[in-house]
Formats: structure tokens, C-alpha cells, sequence
């Protein structure tokens, strides 16, 4: 005998690109309500929205922890976060309640390794300083010691976590003439070959590079790495450049390491908080260059990461193979 399918109710905590809102329309499976804003979500009314939801497509900048799940209550099945990064859930509590969890692996690998490079030459050939210069006047004229940076060629760069963002970003490098490729992180990666990297403990890592580059995932161990400690180690013709996430940098050690010529500069597009206040010390040096976490900011990969997304909740509420789930 043939059931009436039940309609599964799907709450998502913010406007995402119509790609992803469009599987969800048309698979007559779920009824979405969203929080229909590009700022997100205040935390009662996540609260509220989640409620007897069966499916959460939420943000990075969502805590998705024991009160939200809580308050989503025994129906909820999956969780579809729009990111790579699940540092933000609470994932023992998710387990415990044998929730799945989709995420946005590899889709956004390439546009996030492309704006690392950017940052990174940005950072190093002081870019902004430049365009400063120019629009407020203080370009006089061609002069031989102004406005010098760094350069890629015959350097050394060193990836702290070699995944998949962190190869993708070797792969860019190594054609500017990088000389040696170090990588540190849990286990040597045997897919390292293709850029001749060397797997080393992250002192060696840290004291041997020109260009130090955080692409690791955010974990307990993580946490604060990039601390006095380390800067103390680092050239002081060294550049340091962060696309993972804020909390593995001390930001005040990262402003003392700038701010007294310990390490030469920094280009950063996570913090901690996010946004970073405008009135933040870091953001009074020159340099420092800090853009708003848009590693994966095309317009494609967002729309995938969108479809990705969605696909992801589908199989969730209908008990099927995810297109990415996240295995823990
Ligand atoms: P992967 O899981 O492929 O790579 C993560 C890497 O982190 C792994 O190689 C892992 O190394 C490494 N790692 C884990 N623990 C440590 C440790 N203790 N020390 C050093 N390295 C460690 O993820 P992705 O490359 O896809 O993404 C990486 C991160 O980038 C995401 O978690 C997210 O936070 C961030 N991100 C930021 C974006 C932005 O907009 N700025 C966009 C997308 C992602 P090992 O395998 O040896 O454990
Ligand atoms: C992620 O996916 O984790 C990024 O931070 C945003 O794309």
C-alpha cells in the first residue's frame, strides 16, 4: 500500500545562493523556512527556527552546539554545513545523537588556494600600501628603495597542513620559483612528491621559510599554534599568511611579532572575532593585510557550494548516500 511521503521540515540559517535553494524547491521533500537576511541568524531565533527540524543547512558562522541541538529535538536527521571547516559544530554531541553531517569539501579547494596566492604576493609586494600611496599623493616618483617586498623566486615556503587547500596552494607556488617546498601536519603525504615537498617538524618548518602559509584545519591541536613562540622562530624577512582559520593564530602575539620587526608581515583572511573590530591594533600596521574570510568567495564555487549543500540535506532526510558526508 502505497504512504503519503512525509514532508520533512529544513531550516537554514541564512540566504545562500539560489542553485542550492532550487534543488530543495523542487524535490517535494521538505518544506524550508530561512532566515531570509545576509546577516546572520541572532541565536534565539536559530533556536526557534530549528525546532522539530529534521534538517539544519547552516553557516560557518553558526555554533551549532548541545542547545541548538536541543532545540532541534529528536527529528533532526542531518546537518549540511556550507563549508569546509566543521570547527564550528560540536561533533561528539552530533555523533552521540546519530545525526549525519554534509559539508563542501574540494569545490572550494581551487578558489580558495587562487585568493592565498593573491594574499599572499599582496602581502609580500605590499600591494595595498601601494595603492595608498597612489591615491593619496605620496607616489613622487620612481625610487629605487621604495616600497620593496618579497619575492617567490629561490625562496622557501613552508605549508602548515598539506590537505587539500594546502596542495592546491603548492601547486601555485612552486611555478613562481620556489625553491623548496616544506610541509608540516600530522603524517607525510605521499602525493607530495608532485611539489617535491619535504615533510619536516614545524620548528624546521618554521625557522627554514620565507613564506609560512596556515592552511591546517582548526582542532584542539591547532588552537593558538601560531603563538609567541613561534613568531620568535620565524625570519625576520619572513612572511606569514593565514587562510585556515583565526583561532590557530595569538593575534596579540602576531601584533608584537609585527609591530617590533620580528617577522617582516602577515596576510590574514580569517580572524578572531569576525568580523575583526575596525578599531582591532592589527589593522593599524601597515604591515598587516587582513581580508574578510572570502577564501571561497567566486561566484561559481559559491553556487556549487550552495548545490553541494543542498544535495548533501536531501540525502540526509532521505536516508541515502551523501554526496560529501563528513565521516567522524
Ligand atoms: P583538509 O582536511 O584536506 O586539510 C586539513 C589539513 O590540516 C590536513 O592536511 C591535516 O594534516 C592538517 N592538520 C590537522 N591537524 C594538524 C596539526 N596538528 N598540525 C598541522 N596540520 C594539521 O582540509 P582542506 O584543505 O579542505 O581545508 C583546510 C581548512 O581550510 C578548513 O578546515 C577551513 O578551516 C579552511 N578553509 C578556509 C577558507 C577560507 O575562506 N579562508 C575556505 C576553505 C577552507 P594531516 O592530514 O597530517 O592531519
Ligand atoms: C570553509 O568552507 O570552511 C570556508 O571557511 C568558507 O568557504
Amino acid at each position: 500500500m502505497h504512504t503519503a511521503q512525509k514532508i520533512m521540515k529544513v531550516f537554514i540559517t541564512r540566504r545562500i545562493p539560489q542553485e542550492g535553494l532550487k534543488i530543495l524547491s523542487q524535490a517535494g521533500v521538505c518544506k524550508v523556512s530561512l532566515w531570509d537576511s545576509d546577516e546572520p541568524v541572532p541565536r534565539a531565533e536559530l533556536l526557534k527556527g530549528v525546532a522539530g527540524a529534521h534538517g539544519l543547512l547552516c553557516l560557518l558562522s553558526d555554533k551549532i552546539d548541545t542547545e541548538v541541538l536541543d532545540a532541534a529535538g529528536p527529528n533532526l536527521k542531518v546537518i549540511s554545513t556550507l563549508s569546509v571547516g566543521f570547527d564550528h559544530m560540536a561533533m561528539d554531541e552530533i555523533k552521540k545523537r546519530g545525526v549525519r553531517v554534509g559539508y563542501t569539501p574540494d569545490v572550494l579547494t581551487d578558489a580558495t588556494a587562487e585568493l592565498t596566492v593573491a594574499l599572499l604576493l599582496a602581502t609580500a609586494r605590499r600591494l595595498p600600501e601601494g595603492v595608498v600611496e597612489v591615491i593619496n599623493g605620496g607616489w613622487s616618483t620612481w625610487k629605487p628603495l621604495w616600497l620593496c617586498g618579497y619575492g617567490l623566486s629561490g625562496s622557501t615556503v613552508g605549508v602548515i597542513g598539506l590537505g587539500r587547500i594546502g596542495m592546491a596552494i603548492a601547486r601555485r607556488l612552486k611555478p613562481f620559483g620556489v625553491k623548496k617546498l616544506l610541509y608540516s601536519g600530522r603524517t607525510a603525504k605521499s602525493y607530495a612528491a608532485e611539489v617535491e615537498g619535504e615533510y619536516v617538524p614545524l620548528d624546521t618548518l618554521v625557522s627554514e621559510s620565507d613564506f609560512v602559509v596556515v592552511s591546517c584545519a582548526l582542532t584542539p591541536d591547532t588552537q593558538g599554534l601560531c603563538n609567541k613562540d613561534f613568531f620568535c622562530k620565524m625570519k625576520n624577512t619572513a612572511v606569514f599568511i593565514n587562510t585556515s582559520r583565526g583561532a590557530v593564530v595569538n593575534q596579540e602575539d602576531l601584533y608584537q611579532a609585527l609591530s617590533s620587526g620580528q617577522i617582516a608581515c602577515a596576510g590574514l583572511d580569517v580572524t578572531t572575532p569576525e568580523p575583526l573590530p575596525t578599531d582591532h591594533p592589527l589593522l593599524t600596521l601597515k604591515n598587516c593585510v587582513v581580508l574578510p574570510h572570502i577564501g571561497s568567495a567566486t561566484y561559481s564555487t559559491r553556487g556549487i557550494m550552495a548545490e553541494l549543500s543542498a544535495n548533501n540535506l536531501l540525502a540526509g532526510l532521505r536516508g541515502t548516500d551523501m554526496p560529501s558526508e563528513l565521516k567522524f
